[in-house]
């Protein structure tokens, strides 16, 4: 899809048009819901409306038509209304409300141009033109994020399938900082669909090796990838997440991502996604339908993939990334770990399995530890940890644990900013009595399905190290996507599947710091 930013006053130009101006085959109109004794729409509404003698009013009132938020009405155009226009190529106007003025939100935004991108795809039509609408941004991301399929493996393709190809925005300035404006969000909405890519290819596919070629094809300034082999592991005693891969053929791969930019540092963000590229459970198997989705269980390192490849477009100043994956599969076999065993993580804390379906707090364990010897300033990680957290919070929102409260209120009102569904949970100390093990230092599923979600988060937090000469751990945000992961119906601003979540929130974050 590509965005074209024009310089037209569309008002002033209707009935001067010249040809090459307006190709699009679709325009768009957007109104707040209207009172229906005193309307009051816009100018370009009523522009419009003159030249085609009324025929938008008129069909408005025929329809009842009210502008509620996401509502749209199509208009179809004839020959004749085509040249008065001097639109050839426009078969449709496609009017789209935004709800009351009063309750104008960025909700309301999101929502009114999904719907009008599913609308026009709908109709058929390849392109849309739209006045540069409050948020320019947020349209280019809506119709990227909302446009967006998995077909690569379907053969057939749907019979007279169009494409949207092109959106023309129409802006009386088309100012460079416009550009920009649409280039970014054309990075960041596309970072999100890698990573709904990653999380759709199946696991036949997406093993650890294919994260760690998929981490070293992100070649920029600044940024550099490293892959720790099964060995290089080892030698980092990394015994918590090496345990997991022991029954798989799939050999295990810690992808390390870092990205620093040049000049002064204000701050280190280190981004640490759960990569298990398949959760048979291992020996503590999974039934058949709770195992017919976990190829989605490396979300959070697709999630990570794609923030880091945004990262190396945009290069922000100022804040150091870095993304760590320990990425493997947890698989059954007579090589495999057991409940019962007893491992021991890079920091020395010893471990009693037992359940090695509760594989995602292992891998961390090393991830996190790991990555605390680096000093961030920050620990991000994000992972579908379990399906507690499902229990507690459905399957649009993610939940968040923590041990900084402020560092969660700044994630937290930037996936507000960005439409993605978080809630916090706590991590009461009462619980950490459910870490105990009668013969090692922690249990790895000790809760026996009470407060299942802070369970795996207290566990993670045991393994987040020090800042720097001092007794105080680094802060740290745990992110259970376990639900929203993979969208069971679509969203306002998301076709089902794989959401992409939480990208665009630790984007936004990333960006706004
Ligand atoms: N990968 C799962 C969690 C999950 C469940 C992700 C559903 C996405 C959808 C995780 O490894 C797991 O199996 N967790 C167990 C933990 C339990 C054994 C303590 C669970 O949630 O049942
Ligand atoms: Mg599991
Ligand atoms: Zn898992």
């Amino acid at each position: 899809m590509k965005f074209t930013l024009k310089k037209l006053d569309l008002e002033k130009s209707l009935g001067s048009l010249k040809k090459s101006a307006f190709t699009a085959e679709s325009l768009i109109i957007t109104e707040f819901e209207q009172d229906k004794k005193k309307p009051s729409l816009s100018s370009l509404f009523t522009c419009v409306d003159k030249r085609l003698n009324g025929y938008l009013a008129d069909s408005i009132r025929e329809e009842e038509f009210e502008f509620k938020a996401g509502e749209t009405l199509v208009i179809k155009l004839n020959s004749a209304e085509r040249f008065n226009l001097d639109m050839q190529n426009t078969k449709k106007i496609i009017l789209v409300g935004l709800g009351e003025e009063k309750d104008f939100n960025k909700k309301n935004e999101r929502k009114a141009i999904a719907s009008l991108v599913r609308k026009v795809k709908a109709e058929k039509l390849k392109s849309f033109a739209i006045k540069a609408v409050k948020d320019l941004a947020l349209l280019v991301e809506t119709a990227i994020l909302v446009d967006y399929e998995f077909t690569k493996y379907k053969t057939e393709p749907k019979k007279d399938k169009k494409e949207l190809e092109e959106v023309l925005i129409l802006s009386e300035t088309a100012s460079a900082k416009e550009k920009e404006l649409i280039s970014k969000a054309e990075i960041i909405a596309n970072a999100t669909n890698k990573a709904r890519d990653l999380v759709w290819e199946p696991a036949c596919v997406v093993t650890p090796s294919y994260l760690a070629k998929e981490a070293k094809k992100i070649k920029a300034e600044n940024l550099t990838v490293k892959v720790l082999e099964k060995a290089d592991c080892e030698k980092l005693k990394m015994g918590s997440y090496l345990a997991v891969s022991l029954g798989s053929d799939e050999p295990p791969k810690f992808i390390e991502i870092s990205y620093v930019p040049k000049g002064k540092i204000k701050k280190h963000i280190a981004i640490v996604g759960k990569g298990v590229t398949f959760d048979s459970g291992g020996l503590s198997l999974k039934p058949a339908k709770a195992m017919e989705m976990m190829k989605e269980d490396m979300s959070g390192a697709a999630a990570t993939i794609a923030v880091m490849t945004a990262i190396s477009q945009l290069q922000p100043a100022g804040v150091q990334v870095t993304g760590i994956i320990a990425a493997t599969e947890n698989m059954p076999s007579g090589k495999a770990y057991r409940p019962g065993d007893v491992i021991t993580a890079m920091n020395g804390k010893t471990i009693e399995v037992n359940n090695t379906d509760a594989e995602g707090r292992l891998t961390l364990a090393d991830a996190v530890a790991y990555v605390s010897t680096k000093n961030p300033d920050e620990i991000i990680d994000i992972a579908t940890l379990t399906g507690a957290c499902i229990t507690a919070l459905g399957n649009v929102c993610a939940g968040l644990m923590t041990n900084d409260q402020a560092l969660l209120e700044r994630v937290k009102a930037s996936a507000e900013e960005q439409g993605e569904r978080m809630w916090q949970l706590p991590l009461y100390d009462e619980y950490k009595e459910k870490l105990k093990s009668s013969i090692a230092d922690l249990i790895n599923a000790g809760s026996g399905g009470q407060a299942g979600a802070q369970n795996g988060g207290l566990f993670i937090k045991e393994f987040i190290g020090k800042k720097p000469r001092s007794e105080e751990q680094i802060s740290w945000l745990h992110i259970d996507i376990a639900g929203p992961c993979w969208f069971e119906d679509a969203q306002d601003w998301s076709p089902k599947g794989a959401s992409g979540i939480p990208v665009r929130t630790l984007l936004g974050y990333i960006l706004s710091i």
